[in-house]
């Protein structure tokens, strides 16, 4: 049996979405929130605390810092929330975070990152501690190197998003590198990168074979439909139900955000990776995300999906 996740997305997957998705698709098993910074201030901002709050059994918090006593001390109160298991970004690519020697910006020198996760597994009470990480920063070589220093500590799973941080996310997902890295490591792995279709599954059973765990981001987005359709629960394509789901998702953004413009923002953001699944509708989508009022969008939206 397969277990699916859906992928951390900063600025896509909060809770008002996950819960819309899991209202009107669902098949994922477990969710990831959006990274949460834990910086020297060690308090979370409302938006963050609204992330894992309250307590939900499906989700995975998501924790990104530069300095370990941050990390554990956002571990500690995320596990007195109720969390067994806390996930270290490690994959965080943009210029931001990397240069603040967070994220991603924590592979590109392996000693300081071993000194880290000394700091972070020297200390007890930890809840389960797993890892979303690259395979590099600057190319995919450094793999084996970081898959052999995670083996060091007591990682509850290594979840492997196989690129360099050079590469964000262009390119495609590099499985010898996922497989180098794999190599090394003795504890459970997640897969993650590129999966769009029930076929990529199907190929990733085979090569690299041996994994049960994916995460879908962008798939995920594209085709909510797509977990579903991997667990055998729904194949054909329903467009109705996709627009049903923005439907929800817009009135409960409505109650979220402050106001049109800024739903009408968030969803021209989701209709970027709808166009990957609906491409005979290009037209139709480059004006949904050029449009400039709900009306507008809403006509356009009905014309893509209401059918
Ligand atoms: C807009 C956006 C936001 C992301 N935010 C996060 C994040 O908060 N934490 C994280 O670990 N990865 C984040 N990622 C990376 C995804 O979780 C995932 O690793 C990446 O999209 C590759 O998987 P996919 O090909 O299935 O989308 C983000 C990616 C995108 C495109």
């Amino acid at each position: 049996m397969i277990r699916l996740s859906f992928a951390p997305m900063e600025g896509v997957t909060g809770p008002v979405f996950r819960r819309v998705f899991k209202e009107v698709f669902g098949g994922v098993d477990t969710f990831y929130t959006p990274f949460l910074s834990a910086n020297q201030n060690h308090s979370f901002k409302k938006r963050e605390k609204r992330e894992y709050l309250p307590y939900d059994p499906m989700l995975v918090p998501q924790v990104m810092a530069a300095d370990p006593l941050d990390f554990v001390w956002a571990a500690k109160l995320l596990k007195d929330a109720g969390y067994s298991e806390v996930n270290l970004n490690l994959g965080c690519p943009m210029a931001t975070v990397v240069s603040r020697k967070r994220g991603a910006g924590l592979l590109k020198d392996t000693e300081v990152l071993r000194r880290f996760l000394d700091a972070v597994f020297s200390q007890e009470g930890l809840p389960d501690i797993s890892v979303k990480t690259r395979t590099g920063f600057e190319t995919s070589e450094q793999a084996a190197q970081l898959g052999k220093l995670y083996a060091a500590f007591p990682f509850c799973e290594v979840v492997i998003h196989p690129r360099a941080r050079e590469e964000f996310y262009i390119g495609r997902a590099d499985i010898e590198a996922f497989k180098l890295m794999r190599a090394e490591l003795d504890c459970p792995v997640c897969y993650n990168g590129d999966i769009r279709t029930t076929g990529d599954i199907e190929r990733l059973k085979t090569d690299p074979g041996g994994v049960d765990h994916f995460m879908i981001g962008r798939g995920l987005l594209a085709d909510p439909a797509l977990a579903l359709k991997i667990k055998g629960v729904c194949e054909t394509e329903d467009r109705r139900r996709v627009y049903d789901f923005l439907n929800r998702l817009w009135d409960a953004y409505m109650g979220e955000l402050s106001g049109e413009r800024d739903v009408l923002f968030k969803m021209k953001e989701l209709w970027y990776y709808l166009e990957w699944h609906y491409p005979e509708e290009a037209e139709l989508i480059g004006r949904i995300r050029k449009s400039r009022s709900a009306a507008e969008y809403r006509s356009l939206t009905m014309q893509v999906l209401n059918r």
